[in-house]
């Protein structure tokens, strides 16, 4: 990659995981990066990177943080919605508050972030939103329903978002990890009904078995890291991009030219949905 322009960058999430690599990448490349998470490291981080405690579910933690950055750095140019995590279980399992509690992080967190940061880059006409969604932000995956509903929710958001602000000089991409080696994986709440004596429980076990193991084999979080650095180093940016395994991207397009029914039929077997 040619060097590039240094941009003031905020991370949500970059505790861990790809929001951790994204933020090491990106300080390596010279620009100036924030992490955040609920429990950030005191004091100035290693590699180059500044922590700013930020809870995405309470809107005046963030704006507190923003604001903590806004008076250290004067601007932010790129923001990064890349925290969030998983709930397994089936739909009829998964009660309204499990997903509530789910949408606070994955959906309203991004849109607490997007209405603190846009202000200022609709004043400068300059700014980079990046949003982590996932391949389950394109596809419905058994046992993962509502998890799939939030990515679902923020491609949606995100998708009006760039249509809004492309006039602003505002860029608006999502990022659409498959499987990605993780501590989202050990993070994964489980709702609360898919305990024993759940009727969907043999179907469930064999599909979170499947889930687990393909995350613990899927690409490094480095691997997802260098394509959100790239996309926020893009002055023109595709809406989407995906990474990952070449036979998970490759389900994102085979979705767009399978019939339906087949391609269900290919995630079901994949799941072990019908082996009882
Ligand atoms: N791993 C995968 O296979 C995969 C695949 C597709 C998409 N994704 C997406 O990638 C993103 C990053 O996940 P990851 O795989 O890197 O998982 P991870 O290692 O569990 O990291 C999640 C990050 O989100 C932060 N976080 C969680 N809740 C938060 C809250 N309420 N406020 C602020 N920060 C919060 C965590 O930090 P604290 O605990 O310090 O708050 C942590 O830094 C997520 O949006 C996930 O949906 C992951």
């Amino acid at each position: 990659m040619a060097t590039p322009r240094p941009q003031v960058i905020l991370i949500t999430g970059a505790t861990s995981g790809i929001g951790g690599a994204t933020a090491k990448c990106l300080a390596q490349r010279g620009h100036t990066v924030f992490g955040t998470g609920r429990h950030v490291p005191e004091g100035p981080g290693a590699d180059g990177v500044t922590f700013v405690q930020m809870d995405v579910d309470d809107t005046a933690s963030v704006e507190r943080a923003v604001a903590a950055v806004l008076d250290q750095a004067g601007r932010i140019d790129a923001v990064i919605n890349n925290a969030g995590f998983g709930i397994g279980g089936s739909v009829e399992d998964t009660s309204v508050e499990e997903a509530m509690e789910l949408f606070q992080t994955n959906v309203f967190g991004v849109l607490r972030v997007c209405r603190a940061v846009l202000p200022g880059m609709r004043r400068r006409q300059d700014g980079a939103i990046v949003t982590v969604s996932s391949l389950g932000g394109r596809m419905g995956l058994p046992f993962q329903g509502l998890y799939a509903a939030s990515k679902f929710a923020i491609e949606g958001m995100m998708e009006s978002l760039r249509m809004e602000v492309r006039g602003l000089g505002v860029r608006v991409t999502l990022v659409e990890p498959g499987d990605v080696a993780t501590g989202f994986t050990a993070a994964r709440r489980l709702a609360a009904a898919s305990a024993e004596g759940s009727a969907y429980r043999a179907p469930f076990l064999r599909a979170l078995g499947q889930i687990e193991s393909d995350e613990r084999g899927g690409v490094p979080a480095l691997a997802a890291a260098r394509v959100v650095a790239r996309v926020v180093e893009d002055r023109d940016p595709p809406l989407r991009t995906t990474v990952g395994k070449p036979d998970q991207r490759l389900a994102a397009v085979l979705q767009g030219l399978l019939p339906g029914g087949l391609f269900q039929r290919i995630l079901a077997d994949h799941y072990h949905l019908d082996r009882d």
